[in-house]
């Protein structure tokens, strides 16, 4: 796979090292790139999806109905922050794109408040090898307020519970998007 300098990149290097995915989270559904991504690399898997703009649902919807995808997935029209009590079944990957919609309302960003608890619920419901995975935008004012109460609140985490990482470009420029990552530590 031909790496760019694009942070996706990356999370398509991490997809592509996983395996026994069988129920997947978008947490965060927006045009239904990542939704497509998922069902693609993992088409045998269950998708639950989540946003708060029906527009968001509907384009992923057409997405994935455009590649021929029509069942194996299951979108709901509500905040991620419930995660935990709607997918009542252990998660193996779970993708947090945040931001906001692109060519949608700007004003529904995704805010430390509703993310931190819905992280939480998905690490709650996190099979034992499952894996959560963050982009975040700190570019953004909005963007870099979430990242930084984000990055405090997962830096305060038991390290013997979960590991956090985080895949951060260098020597960009203009506070580019970065991956976190976050693991239960078993045993
Ligand atoms: C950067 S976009 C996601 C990009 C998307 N994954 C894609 O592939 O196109 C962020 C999305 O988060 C949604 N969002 C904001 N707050 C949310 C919340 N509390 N729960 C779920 N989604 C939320 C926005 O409506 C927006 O569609």
């Amino acid at each position: 796979m031909a790496i760019s300098h694009h942070v996706s990149s990356y999370l398509d290097l991490l997809l592509g090292d996983l395996d026994e995915v069988r129920v997947m989270v978008d947490a965060t559904l927006g045009n239904g790139h990542d939704a497509l991504k998922l069902k693609k690399r993992f088409p045998e898997a269950m998708l639950y999806g989540f946003d708060v703009q029906k527009a968001a649902l509907e384009a992923s919807t057409r997405r994935l109905n455009r590649q021929g995808i029509t069942t194996g997935f299951e979108f709901f029209l509500q905040s991620h922050e419930n995660i935990g009590e709607v997918v009542r079944r252990p998660i193996d990957l779970c993708l947090f794109n945040l931001g906001y919609l692109p060519g949608g309302d700007k004003g529904r960003h995704t805010a430390y408040d509703t993310t931190v608890k819905a992280v939480t619920g998905a690490l709650a419901e996190l099979s034992p090898r499952g894996l959560i995975l963050l982009t975040l935008y700190p570019g953004s004012l909005r963007g870099r307020i979430e990242t930084i109460l984000l990055e405090d609140h997962f830096k305060g985490l038991d390290q013997k519970a979960v590991t956090v990482m985080r895949i951060q470009p260098l020597n960009q420029k203009n506070d580019p998007p970065y991956l976190i990552l976050l693991r239960k530590n078993s045993g």
